[in-house]
């Protein structure tokens, strides 16, 4: 079951990100529809949702990252949106709906990729609560390392690289702990940063981030293999049609999941010094492990 914090939270943003994207009308309609597509719909917003719960793990008021949450939705879609061109895992179903180029064409969706991560920087930049400009440069100096070539766009790249090819399980960490697990991080960071949190504390939250990042890209390479798609929203076996190495591949589904396992139960012992504060994120972590989407 998913925690209701995650819940409570997803509702937020779901809410504020209309307001932080352009409007729909405008001209040309074409990419803010397409982005508008992609961004409202649907999504588990486990990004935004660890922004907000880390700010308030460390005493900080949560209000204060939405911004910053949904800035972080926005290059979560925008990495969804190309992650599904033909160029990269060719994938038609998204959210439970045609992926954006099977919508509004490839050229339109690399674009509107494009504009929600030019969005996100210009929210951090132009529209965060008053008084945080501090704190909110420090979280965009975050957020472009995450997702630069040392980290999230460097994960895809040797992700593709590695299409075809049997990997080393180092290898395939590498993959999964830049291609997914770098954003996740930056989430729990940012919120911290935004919370006013100690080094001890951001550390203690980078560690956890760690850990159910991994965990994250194991279990999704496991529904690749093995869920409903209608509830997961996506077709599964792209990973077999693209002959990625994945961690089910290598040590097979079973010894797979116990793998994820113990890198939540490693993520969550990171949060001892939160004490009974750090609740939601433990309930969070354990979703991961659980979610059948
Ligand atoms: C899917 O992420 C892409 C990966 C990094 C594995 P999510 O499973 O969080 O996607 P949404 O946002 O809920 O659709
Ligand atoms: C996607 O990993 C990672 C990023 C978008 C950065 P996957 O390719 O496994 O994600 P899904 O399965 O398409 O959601
Ligand atoms: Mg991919
Ligand atoms: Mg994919
Ligand atoms: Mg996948």
């Amino acid at each position: 079951m998913q925690p209701s914090a995650l819940i409570k939270f997803r509702e937020i943003i779901e809410e504020k990100l209309v307001e932080f994207l352009p409007a729909k009308t405008l001209v040309p309609k074409s990419i803010h529809e397409a982005m508008h597509y992609s961004v409202c719909g649907g999504g588990k917003r486990i990004r935004g949702s660890l922004c907000l719960l880390a700010c308030r793990t460390v005493g900080g008021v949560w209000e204060k990252a939405i911004t910053a949450a949904c800035a972080l939705e926005m290059i979560h879609s925008y990495s969804l949106i190309h992650d599904d061109l033909p160029c990269m895992d060719d994938d038609d179903l998204r959210r439970g709906k045609p992926t954006n180029h099977r919508v509004f064409g490839e050229a339109i969706a690399l674009l509107a990729g494009d504009a929600l991560l030019t969005q996100a920087f210009k929210i951090m930049c132009k529209h965060h609560p008053p008084g945080m400009a501090d704190r909110y440069y420090k979280a965009a100096g975050e957020l472009a390392s995450a997702i630069d070539t040392t980290g999230m766009i460097g994960g895809q790249v040797l992700d593709l690289e590695g299409e075809g090819r049997s990997l080393t399980i180092d290898e395939l960490q590498e993959i999964h702990k830049r291609k997914t697990g770098a954003l996740i991080q930056a989430a729990l960071r940012i919120g911290a940063i935004i919370g006013g949190a100690s080094a001890e504390a951001i550390g203690a939250l980078s560690e956890y981030g760690a850990g159910i990042g991994l965990a994250f890209q194991i279990i999704d390479d496991l529904l690749d293999l093995q869920a409903d798609p209608v509830v997961l929203g996506k077709n599964v076996g792209s990973d077999v049609k693209k002959e990625k190495a994945t961690y089910a591949t290598i040590f097979g589904p079973q010894e797979a999941y116990g793998l994820a396992e113990e890198e939540i139960k490693k993520a969550k012992e990171a949060l001892r010094s939160f004490g009974e504060d750090a609740s939601d994120l433990l309930q969070l972590a354990d979703f991961l492990l659980e979610r059948e989407y």
